[in-house]
């Protein structure tokens, strides 16, 4: 093992700045790699952490990102946790719409993310901001 990542733990990284989510990034290829995802479910994956992640940075006001490695026994995958503590999102089924953005950006982030990845849930409320846990699987 040569990527200097300990798959026997998750691996956290917080969120605080643009520098951050190019961390996240990183992090979420070697992992992917690791797991012998194929290329194009590499560049799914770290694209879709790319947006979650700049979802936390810019809405959730920041927080962290979690990688984990799983295995059902017959797949072997990655599950990521982006949890923030920010004002949660009001109308979950208004944000997972193509081209629904309060930001002033193009709204395929939630939408598009969900796409690309194998398992997708969203965990979000005032009180206890948002929790998003995505997992992509070996095939
Ligand atoms: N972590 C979050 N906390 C609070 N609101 C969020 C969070 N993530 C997304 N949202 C809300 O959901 C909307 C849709 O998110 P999405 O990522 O799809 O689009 P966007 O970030 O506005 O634009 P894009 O990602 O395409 O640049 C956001 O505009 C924002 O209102
Ligand atoms: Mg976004």
């Amino acid at each position: 093992m040569t990527t200097g990542i300990d798959l026997g733990h998750p691996q956290a990284q917080s969120v605080r700045s643009d520098e951050d989510v190019v961390r996240v990034r990183q992090l979420v290829r070697a992992v992917a790699v690791a797991v012998k995802l194929s290329l194009v479910d590499q560049t799914k994956v770290v694209t879709a952490a790319s947006e979650l992640a700049r979802n936390t940075l810019v809405y959730g006001g920041g927080g962290t990102v979690e990688v984990t490695t799983v295995d059902n026994g017959r797949r072997k995958g990655l599950r990521i946790v982006f949890a923030d503590s920010g004002p949660g999102i009001a109308d979950l089924d208004l944000a997972l719409t193509d081209g629904y953005t309060t930001g002033g950006g193009l709204g395929l982030g939630l939408s598009g993310s969900r796409r690309l990845v194998d398992e997708f849930e969203i965990e979000t409320s005032a009180e206890n901001g948002t929790r998003i846990t995505v997992t992509k699987w070996s095939r």
